[in-house]
């Protein structure tokens, strides 16, 4: 997969030199190159930036040195690259939030171009131009402000990266936790390793009985347990089809029922969920 980021600040990126994503780089299963936006500007001063029109706080980038920047880069399409492009991801507060979904989908293209932005963000113009040309995906990595795309540009990454073939040794870790499809997008249950008892908590007894039928149905209700008591949000979206008896009788016993396209909660546990999540 071909990576491209253009950003003021490339040593931001270095951290992708690091750990399974600097040696994804070094086995050639991924290939990131950072692009400095300054190189294309014009004038003594490098300028990327520019007060807002019709006033307002801060300065926006302004087009002409994206423009350059984007067309230089798809002027470079990789070997397999789609012939629709890349998909240009621009990270930004007022984006789609990002999710293991999103990853998922990401992850299945050969090429991703990023672009960072900083200050107020960028000329709106860019992402409309760059609309009509390629697939663009403003990104927000959630409900807060950063002060640049950069942090978000790492997280995305590490996100797509880790699910390329290869990436990761073990492909079943990738299956097995939060979010996963495969385990029906709930939280994943807690995880328990050696010594057996310490500082007085003992590791639930059923992780060391050797029954791995009970430990599968035990996670599962840790999972279920864990999603509807902290993340509703999530619960709600489970298929019921996707449960069993077991599983409709732990989440009763916390207040969910099955409704045509999810899970409904009684309003008092959701209450609940509020005192215990708002400051
Ligand atoms: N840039 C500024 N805030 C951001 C956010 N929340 N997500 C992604 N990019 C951003």
């Amino acid at each position: 997969m071909r990576l491209d980021v253009v950003t003021i600040f490339g040593e931001y990126l270095q951290p992708l030199q690091l750990s399974l994503i600097g040696k994804a780089q070094a086995e050639g299963l991924l290939d990131v190159r950072v692009h400095d936006l300054r190189e294309h500007t014009h004038d003594r001063h490098r300028t990327v930036d520019a007060p807002p029109y019709g006033g307002g706080a801060g300065l926006l980038m302004k087009p002409e040195p994206w423009g350059e920047a984007l067309d230089a880069i798809l002027a470079d399409p990789p070997e397999g690259a789609d012939p629709r492009g890349p998909v240009l991801v621009v990270p930004s507060p007022v984006g789609e939030v990002f999710s293991q979904r999103a990853a998922v989908e990401l992850a299945a293209e050969p090429w991703l171009v990023f672009a960072c932005g900083r200050y107020e963000g960028i000329d709106a113009r860019v992402v409309e131009h760059y609309g009509t040309r390629i697939r663009v995906r403003e990104v927000s990595l959630g409900d807060y402000v950063l002060n640049g795309g950069e942090v978000a540009v790492l997280a995305i990454t590490e996100a797509v990266a880790r699910l390329l073939p290869g990436v990761i040794g073990n492909a079943a870790s990738l299956t097995e936790e939060s979010h996963a499809p495969e385990h029906d997008g709930l939280l994943e249950h807690p995880a328990y390793t050696k010594p057996a008892s310490w500082r007085g908590l003992d590791v639930p007894a059923v992780l060391a009985g050797g029954n791995h039928g009970a430990v599968d149905r035990w996670r599962r209700d840790q999972a279920l347990r864990r999603t509807a008591t902290r993340r509703p949000d999530v619960l709600a979206r489970l298929d019921p089809a996707r449960c069993d008896r077991r599983d409709l009788a732990v989440l009763a016993e916390l207040g969910w029922t099955p409704g045509e396209h999810g899970f409904q909660v009684e309003p008092a546990a959701v209450a609940d969920w509020a005192d215990t999540n708002e400051p």
